[in-house]
């Protein structure tokens, strides 16, 4: 189904952040816009505003004059809702209500062509349910755009139950004639954004929750070795506590309280204390004139080290030991099984148990474990956990080893799958289940999550790249450790494990 020519009318109800962005997009894109809102005079607040903020871009020699110009011609305020009733595509962003939105669907039914299609772009109402009832509701669809709409890439277009293929491919190629990036998923809560990222959040509120370490050194440790724009304590306070634990709940409600998405008690208690992040000026972080930013806790060592010995095939650690060769130190293989040793250290990637556990289990001696980086080559920091039994110099061993070759340490306290790799596995476990349930392709997944919240990597093609028996393994000791339901793997991480298969090809 083709894209709707650049002469069709676009309707955008709703003047808000989300509604005004859409429409600018609209209009940028070369269509005739109507911003309708039932605030009177907000509509036309609305389209002054993109017009200042247009205005800026061209002042500042990102946006051509005539583009500015011709796009503030293209939006024109509406002040009914019958003023709408040319329009071939409706985009509803109004408050996130149900029933008022259901109403609005039913009304707009009555006023518009029989082939309009008819978006809304909730985040988390089901488009099944929105759809119900209407006369058509194979014309309804969700167009679910990102905040904020001119700047983020990724559309989600997502099909209730009702929806007719063909809307949903013809509002897929108009977001991407729009310049968007747009993925198909099925109507379920979440879609897929605000559920696949979901652990991103978890899994560092329960590592801090849990004394692991200290918000800035887990932010950094998700920065600088997990390859994330920003970590989960800096990205929250941004999002809003109250915004974001919002989502986390409503996700948990709508799967039956599946423990994976149990919301945090510690970010409710910043809820309740009215630390809402930086709008706010506390949350995790204190964000008041004076306040001083933690600084990530580095472990610090004076041991001197030369020499690193790989027994047998180090797999996923390869690059780390090419960049360790590359600073200096002299590196001699030999038989073994994948064990690295620095001075008194015996060390290994985690597989997801304690380092004591894994120490005891093994007979290994002074064992030291390595969190994920996404990419060792780059990392400028990385993780590192010991067993109770560790020598603090063969501790330190290891901290000088990574010094060397400039990369800070954050020593973590010994707990399961230390950060990255943990919430990595989670993130692939999750995108893993929604393809399951065929929420979205495995590309459409990986797209999503890169597109719509920056991921260095889509979460499969990570999974892909770290290898599925590991993600296995490290869901299967986490849950072991924990005892939890909520680190249980999906049945397409065992089964493509059975298989022998990947998630891309
Ligand atoms: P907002 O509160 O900034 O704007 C909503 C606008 O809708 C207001 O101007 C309000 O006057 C108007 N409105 C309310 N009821 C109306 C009605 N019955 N008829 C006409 N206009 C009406 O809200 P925002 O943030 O723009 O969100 C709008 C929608 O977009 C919601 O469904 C929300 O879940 C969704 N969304 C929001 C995102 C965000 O980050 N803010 C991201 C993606 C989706």
């Amino acid at each position: 189904m083709p894209a709707l020519n650049s002469h069709t009318l676009i309707a955008v109800i709703g003047a808000g952040a989300m509604g005004a962005g859409i429409a600018q997009v609209a209009a940028q894109a070369g269509h005739p816009v109507r911003l309708y809102d039932n605030r009177p005079g907000a509509a036309a607040q609305a389209i002054t505003t993109i017009d200042q903020q247009l205005a800026k871009r061209v002042a500042s020699g990102k946006l051509a004059a005539t583009a500015h110009a011709d796009c503030i011609a293209r939006l024109q305020p509406a002040d009914s809702l019958e003023a709408l009733a040319d329009a071939g595509l409706v985009i509803e962003a109004i408050v996130e209500n149900l029933e008022v939105k259901q109403a609005l669907l039913s009304e707009l039914e009555g006023l518009c062509r029989s082939d309009c299609i008819l978006a809304s772009n909730t985040s988390s109402l089901s488009i099944t349910r929105l759809a119900a009832g209407l006369q058509r509701p194979a014309n309804v669809v969700g167009m679910h755009f990102f905040n904020p709409a001119p700047l983020m890439a990724l559309v989600e277009v997502v099909s209730g139950l009702a929806t007719d293929p063909g809307v949903a491919a013809c509002i897929l190629a108009t977001a991407r004639a729009w310049g968007k990036t747009p993925v198909l998923a099925r109507s379920t809560p979440g879609f897929i954004v605000n559920r696949v990222a979901r652990p991103f959040y978890a899994e560092s509120l329960r590592l801090l929750q849990e004394g692991v370490a200290d918000c800035a050194s887990l932010d950094a440790l998700l920065r600088e070795a997990g390859g994330f724009r920003m970590g989960a304590f800096e990205l929250t306070d941004l999002i809003g506590h109250d915004v974001n634990y919002a989502v986390t709940c409503s996700v948990f409600d709508a799967y039956y309280q599946d423990m994976r998405f149990q919301p945090s008690l510690i970010q409710k208690e910043l809820v309740d204390a009215g630390h809402l992040g930086r709008k706010r000026g506390l949350g995790f972080y204190d964000y008041r004139e004076g306040a001083v930013r933690p600084q990530p806790n580095d472990a610090h060592s004076t041991a001197m080290v030369e020499q690193l010995i790989v027994e047998g095939e180090s797999g996923l650690l390869e690059p780390l030991i090419a960049r360790l060769a590359a600073s200096g130190i002299s590196v001699i293989r030999r038989a073994g099984s994948g064990l690295l040793r620095v001075g008194d250290a015996t060390v290994a990637l985690s597989d997801g148990r304690l380092a004591s556990q894994r120490a005891r289990e093994e007979g290994l001696d002074n064992l030291v474990l390595l969190d994920l980086a996404f990419d060792y080559q780059q990392a400028s920091r990385l993780a590192i956990s010991s067993a109770a039994d560790t020598h603090a110099l063969a501790r330190d061993q290891v901290v000088a080893l990574f010094n060397r070759a400039g990369i800070a340490v954050s020593a973590l306290r010994d707990s399961p799958g230390l950060c990255v790799l943990r919430t990595v596995a989670m993130l692939a476990n999750e995108a893993a289940d929604a393809l399951l349930q065929g929420v979205a392709s495995a590309k459409d997944l990986d797209l999503a999550m890169c597109a719509g919240v920056n991921y260095p990597c889509g979460p499969l093609a990570w999974a892909d790249a770290i290898g599925i028996e590991r993600v296995v393994q490290v869901l299967d000791n986490l849950q072991a450790a924990y005892g939890e339901e909520r680190y249980r793997p999906s049945l397409q991480l065992r089964r493509l494990l059975a298989e022998g298969a990947r998630f891309h090809e």
